[in-house]
Formats: structure tokens, C-alpha cells, sequence
């Protein structure tokens, strides 16, 4: 029997949390083949409540860093899972790739195009693993749509539109202070939700050819606001929070895609991928087929696609799409699957969030291909150059 991987944690903020629980599923599933062995975070107590997490789940307490480099000084890892705030994807990966680790790393795969080209050329030059952790598009709705749009029942798709417009009021934190600083977060809103979007448009409809965007800083200052109602200081929003874009994919179909992260009155806007073919439409998860016919995709998939694809697609009878990629990660490092999400897919799925931003900033339609290549860069720059990214 193969001995188990030893993976350490790197970051134990918000999404780490679920990485124990996703190794205990796993386990618990037959996939006994990963081992928590370390975890790390520049804050001691977060790694060491991840640590806690472990143990008391997985019955082995992991080593505790708070310099990641000590832990790929020393023989107790074979691969990463990196779990940081976007400022830090770079390096910590292409370390981690150096010291002859396997690596996955959160969504999206780095803060600006020329740091995620450095990646991929370092997974490259060591021979390592290079995985992104894109959970949206293994969930069982997803492999559902995927499944009805293979059977052909929709035709050519022609007309793509995703509306999500948040309903949180316009001036509260999302998440964590650093998502609405630029040389943190990258992109804002359109990189950090965007890339599971533009992830969705690549798995269900295929490339984006050319992106013209319009993207915004609607709201110049956030807050925390407690129980009480009370507001924190003002923290000051560098990153846009809205951005509109149309789409044109390399099939022909043409599209429009918005999405924000502040809105008012309480009250989102969501119009969930819809997809119009030649035959039919596909709204969320229902087929509506010319002709009046209706269907529903999951219980399409339960009822018709092949016990094969389902036991590829949900080993063990998992479901959790968290689970899934991560347990993706440790078979692809025993040679049993490929990476799905690897390093060029995650790559691929960011440069689409990127056009619409330097799209925005040149007021011009962007090819794909020119982002991808590291072209278009306005916004970027700053980044690029506060970063020292070469
Ligand atoms: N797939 C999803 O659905 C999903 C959901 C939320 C977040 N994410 C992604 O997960 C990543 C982390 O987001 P989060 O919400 O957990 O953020 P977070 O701020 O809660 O956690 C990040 C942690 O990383 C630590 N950190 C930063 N630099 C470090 C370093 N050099 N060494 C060790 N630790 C370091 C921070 O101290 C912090 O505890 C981001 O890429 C984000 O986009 C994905």
C-alpha cells in the first residue's frame, strides 16, 4: 500500500476550516490516502486552532508554523494546500514548487497574470503538481448541467447571461478588510467571486474569445457593523465592487455578465447562468426545450448518465465539492486521476476576470488571447511593480 501524502496547511483563516473535515470525508469514504502533517498561518493562534481542528477530528495533531518556509525546511510534507489572501499565492507556491512540493492552491490561482505565468513556469520547470482549488463546478447541479448540455439536447449555445447583484448593504466589509484592498486582493469582486463565474463559462459554454468591461469602485469606504448596529472605523475600499462586461465565446455565442458585492435596500438581482441554443434554453438548473418540453438536470443525471461518469465525478459517493478537490489533488499525486482545475485552467478562468477590468481601464474590447500573454496591464501594474512580480 502506498504510504499516505503528508500535506501541510498553509494559511488557517475562513476557507481552511473545512480542510480537515474534507480529509475526514474522504477517509471515511474509502480515500484513507492524505495526512494533515503540518499547518501554518502568520497568525499562531489560527494555526493552532486549525491544529486543534485536526486532532480532534482526524485523531493526529499536525506540526504548528507560522513561517511557512521552516515547514518546507523540513521533511514533513510531500504537497501544499494554500489557503492565503491573493497577495501571497505567488510566492508561497512557487516556494513550495522549489522545495519539491505538490501544490494547490485557492482560488483564483494568483493576483495578477504575471504572477500565475511564474507559477505555471515553475510547476513546469520541478515537475510538481500544480492544481487550483475550483470547487463550483464539481457540484452535483453543475455535473448535471455539464451532462444535459453533452447530451446535445440545447444545440449550439448563442446567448449566455449571469446577473448577480449583492443585496448586502452597500458599505459592510465582505468577508475579511483585505478583500477590499488592491495589493491584497488583485481585482476585487470580478477576480474573487468572478473567476468561479468565469470557471462556470468555461466548463458549460467553452473559451471567452474577446470581453468588453465596465468596472467600478462603487463604494469608497466599508465597515464592520457589530450585533449592536455599532459601525467600526471606516476602512478604505481600493478595489472595484462592480463590473459589467459582454462576452464573446470562441463557439460564437455571445453573452453578458455582471456581478457586484454591494447593492442597496436589502434587495439582489440574480439572473443564474442561462444558456440559449439553437433548440432550447438552459435557466439554472432546468432545460426549457423548444417544443414545450422540460426538464429538470439533476434528476436528468440521476436518472440517465452512466454509473461511470457518476463514480468519476462523485468518488465514494462524495458530494462536497470541497472534498472532492482536495481529494482530486491527493489521487492525481498517486497517478490514479488527472487534475481537472490545474494550473492552466485556473490561469485561463482569471484572465477573463482580468479583461474585464483592463478592458475597463483602456475603454476598449479585449481579446482573451493578449490578456493571457500578459498584454493589457494598466491596472495590473501597480500591483505588479508594489509586489516586485517579474
Ligand atoms: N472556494 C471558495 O468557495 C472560497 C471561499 C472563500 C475563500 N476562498 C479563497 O481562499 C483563500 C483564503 O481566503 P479566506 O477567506 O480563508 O481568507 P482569510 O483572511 O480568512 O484567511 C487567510 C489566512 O492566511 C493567512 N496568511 C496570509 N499570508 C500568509 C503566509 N505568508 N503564511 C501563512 N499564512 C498566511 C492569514 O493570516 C489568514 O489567517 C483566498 O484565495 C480566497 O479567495 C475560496
Amino acid at each position: 500500500m502506498n504510504q499516505k501524502i503528508r500535506v501541510g496547511l498553509i494559511g488557517s483563516g475562513g476557507m481552511a476550516k473545512s480542510r480537515s473535515r474534507c480529509l475526514k470525508e474522504s477517509t471515511d469514504a474509502g480515500y484513507d490516502i492524505g495526512q494533515l502533517t503540518a499547518v501554518c498561518d502568520l497568525i499562531e493562534e489560527r494555526a493552532h486552532s486549525a491544529a486543534d481542528m485536526a486532532e480532534e477530528l482526524l485523531g493526529h495533531r499536525p506540526r504548528v508554523f507560522t513561517d511557512y518556509r521552516r515547514m518546507l525546511d523540513e521533511d514533513i510534507v510531500d504537497a501544499v494546500d494554500v489557503v492565503t489572501d491573493h497577495r501571497s499565492h505567488h510566492t508561497i507556491v512557487n516556494d513550495a514548487l522549489e522545495a519539491g512540493r505538490h501544490c494547490l492552491v485557492e482560488k483564483p490561482l494568483a493576483i495578477t497574470i504575471r504572477a500565475a505565468r511564474s507559477m505555471l513556469d515553475t510547476a513546469i520547470r520541478t515537475g510538481k503538481l500544480l492544481g487550483v482549488a475550483e470547487n463550483y463546478r464539481r457540484a452535483v447541479n453543475q455535473r448535471a448541467r455539464r451532462y444535459a448540455l453533452d447530451q446535445g439536447l440545447l444545440g449550439e449555445p448563442k446567448i449566455v447571461i449571469q446577473i448577480s447583484i449583492s443585496g448586502r448593504p452597500p458599505q459592510v466589509v465582505v468577508g475579511t478588510p483585505w478583500r477590499h484592498r488592491k495589493l491584497d486582493a488583485g481585482m476585487g469582486w470580478v477576480l474573487d467571486m468572478g473567476v468561479h463565474e468565469t470557471d462556470l463559462f468555461r466548463y458549460h459554454v467553452g473559451d471567452v474569445k474577446q470581453v468588453f468591461g465596465s468596472a467600478k469602485k462603487l463604494t469608497p469606504a466599508r465597515y464592520f457593523i457589530d450585533a449592536l448596529g455599532i459601525k467600526s472605523e471606516a476602512l478604505e475600499n481600493s478595489v472595484e465592487d462592480a463590473a459589467f462586461a459582454l462576452l464573446e465565446f470562441e463557439c460564437g455565442a455571445t453573452g453578458v455578465w455582471g456581478l457586484t458585492s454591494t447593492g442597496h435596500g436589502g434587495e439582489a438581482t440574480s439572473v443564474p447562468l442561462t444558456i440559449y441554443g439553437e433548440e432550447g434554453c438552459l435557466k439554472g438548473d432546468t432545460l426549457f426545450l423548444d417544443g414545450g418540453r422540460r426538464i429538470e438536470v439533476e434528476e436528468f443525471y440521476k436518472d440517465s448518465a452512466p454509473t461511470e461518469l457518476k463514480r468519476s465525478q462523485f468518488p465514494g459517493g462524495l458530494t462536497n465539492p470541497v472534498t472532492l478537490e482536495q481529494l482530486e489533488f491527493l489521487r492525481a499525486i498517486n497517478g490514479d486521476v488527472e487534475l481537472e482545475t490545474d494550473g492552466q485552467a485556473g490561469l485561463e478562468a482569471m484572465a477573463i476576470s482580468c479583461a474585464v477590468i483592463e478592458s475597463s481601464e483602456e475603454n476598449l474590447p479585449l481579446q482573451i488571447a493578449d490578456v493571457l500573454q500578459g498584454r493589457h496591464t494598466s491596472y495590473q501594474d501597480e500591483i505588479n511593480d508594489a509586489l516586485d512580480i517579474s
